[in-house]
């Protein structure tokens, strides 16, 4: 990969349970993308043990980071800078990424950029495998739907955010967990739910779909209430059943499944769908772990009246290809950080962080 003109740089992510670093050409095309999940570590938890995550990512940082290189065929040379999220996320699990990144800005004389993790998940939608596949046009929407993170977004251009609207309380990924959670899945839940939805019928029960005072706003507290009000009336209890003490009704499960997915759909895509009305949009971009869903996917495809995009499956949950991406655009905005960049866990999109404005292409 060298030689080719292509600006290239090396993202690292490690907000939550994956440790990745990524090499990207242009903030487009992934030259190498390694993840080193920590799924089957947190899994026997039911959910992220941020002690034990970062423990994880001190361990799997540097052969992630070398191994992404060497995928790349890239030497330190060939990269114009190193990205990495600085927030939101878990702060011991940041630290390892930054503290990784300081040090090889510092060691290899590289332009250091922090990346908020949601704006990273925007730019997954920037990133392609084929030429065919042209860049997002401006103005868009773009609804950013994670385990930790949904948000609604104008977005008027690079770094142009206008956040319309986010979730009061759970985010819409977080709901699938609790939900599996609830029906004796395994984290992450929204995976397990989405499998079982497709022998379930969405209208077996009638969840509720909460409204909130703002039109663009979400919550999905209620809906996991519902849930563990509808398994106490029938006696569904997951833990009996892992206990081998209840027999397990695959049918309830199911069922429950395609109504749960259903409503977190509905809810989602009326939003979305009133945006796109109210606002000048030319697409809709879709991002973050619940966009790997397919009945979202089909939803928002038929029902929002604008093209819209999702990543690629591989690109929806955590990856430091769209660190990378992020880092591009926001560099070649002139930010650059120094080596005093700190973590910030309660990082909002929109938020200004500390870089400074360099006034020049990195
Ligand atoms: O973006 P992500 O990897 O991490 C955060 O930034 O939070 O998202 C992880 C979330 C989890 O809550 C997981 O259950 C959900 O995305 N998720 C899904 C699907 N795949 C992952 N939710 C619904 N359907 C899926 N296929
Ligand atoms: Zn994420």
């Amino acid at each position: 990969m060298t030689g080719t003109g292509a600006r290239l740089i090396l993202g690292i992510e490690t907000s939550c349970d994956e440790t990745a670093a990524a090499v990207v050409a242009d903030g487009r095309v992934v030259v190498s993308n390694v993840i080193a999940s920590q799924v089957e570590l947190h899994a026997r938890y039911g959910g992220v043990f941020p002690e034990m995550a970062s423990r994880q990512h001190v361990r799997d940082i540097v052969p992630v980071v070398d191994l992404a290189l060497s995928e790349a065929g890239a030497a330190w040379d060939d990269l114009s800078a190193v990205a990495v999220t600085y927030g939101p996320g878990l702060s011991g699990s940041l630290l390892v990424g930054v503290n990784a990144a300081k040090g090889i800005a510092l060691g290899r004389s590289l332009p250091l950029v922090g990346v908020n993790h949601i704006e990273g998940h925007l730019y997954s939608n920037w990133l392609h495998d084929d030429v065919g596949r042209g860049d997002p046009v401006f103005p868009h929407l773009a609804l950013i739907v994670s385990g930790g993170h949904t948000d609604l977004v104008f977005v008027r251009g690079h770094g142009d955010y206008d956040v319309l609207g986010s979730t009061l309380d759970d985010a819409a990924g977080e709901a699938f967990d609790k939900v599996a959670r609830l029906l004796g899945l395994r984290y992450p839940g929204g995976p397990e739910i989405e499998t079982l939805a497709r022998d379930g019928d969405p209208e077996a029960y009638e969840l509720p779909v909460a409204s909130t005072d703002s039109a663009y706003d979400f919550s999905f507290s209620g809906l996991k209430t519902a849930v563990l009000r509808l398994c106490q009336r029938r006696g569904f209890d997951a833990a009996a059943v892992a206990a081998g003490e209840a027999q397990l009704d695959e049918g309830f499960v199911a069922d429950v499944a395609a109504s749960f997915q259903a409503a977190v759909v509905t809810a989602l895509v009326g939003r979305v769908q009133r945006a796109a009305r109210d606002l000048p949009a030319a697409e809709v971009l879709v991002a973050g772990g619940v966009s790997a869903n397919h009945a979202l996917r089909e939803a928002i495809y038929s029902a929002v009246g604008v093209p819209s995009r999702f990543p690629p499956l591989i690109l929806c949950t955590d990856n430091a290809a769209m660190i990378a991406a992020a880092g591009h655009f926001v560099s070649t905005r002139g930010r650059r950080d120094g080596l005093d960049l700190d973590v910030v866990p309660g990082l909002r999109l929109g938020d200004r962080h500390s870089s400074r404005l360099v006034g020049r292409d990195l």
